[in-house]
């Protein structure tokens, strides 16, 4: 398992064989291509926010199935890297589906100005490729800070300190459309 840190998110390989986020959400979506969400014809003449609610609704609506998923997720990795204070970690998670072309879905802001604890981290783990603009960017700390996109290979998540450093999207300029959830939780040890 590959895990390499930062001192405002961690990246952690799991194996997507066994945690088939990906499958669970094809079928969820109705699609071959997660990537390509963006062409499903019933969002063709929606507003983008619109679509983009569309799509999160039916993940959502779709979750029971994804629950044992992110349970294994916490207990036999995140549990391992940072622990999980008490065992408990935000379930159903928050999905996130930013279709190619689309404006931001999240403006630039720390949770902690939005009442989350200090201490709190965010497993944040993108079902497709995330690169560049289709991703969640979030300042590197430092002398010099910076916005800089997360890079990640579907099979890799972030355990990210969304709660004390700035993050948010950009307009996504790709061709490809990022899904990802979101799951908050405190952990037993800090990054
Ligand atoms: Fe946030």
């Amino acid at each position: 398992m590959r895990s390499t840190s930062n001192p405002t998110h961690r990246i952690v390989r799991f194996d997507t064989g066994r945690l088939d986020f990906q499958g669970w959400a094809k079928c969820a979506l109705d699609v071959d291509s997660l990537e390509e969400l963006h062409r499903r014809s019933d969002l063709q003449d929606l507003p983008v926010y619109e679509a983009m609610a569309r799509c999160v609704a039916q993940l959502t609506q779709a979750y029971e199935a994804c629950e044992p998923l992110l349970r294994n997720l916490f207990s036999d990795i995140v549990e391992r890297e940072v622990g999980v204070r008490h065992g408990v970690f935000q379930t159903p998670p928050t999905f996130r589906v930013h279709l190619a072309g689309c404006p931001t879905i999240s403006n630039f802001h720390r949770d902690i100005d939005y009442g989350m604890g200090k201490e709190c981290l965010t497993v944040w783990l993108p079902l497709t490729r995330s690169w560049d603009s289709n991703s969640l960017w979030i300042e590197n700390s430092g002398d010099c800070r910076k916005m800089l996109p997360l890079r990640l290979a579907y099979g890799e998540f972030a355990i990210v300190d969304t709660a004390n450093n700035f993050h948010g999207s950009i307009m996504n300029k790709t061709d490809n459309t990022r899904i990802s959830l979101d799951s908050r939780f405190i952990p037993k040890t800090f990054l």
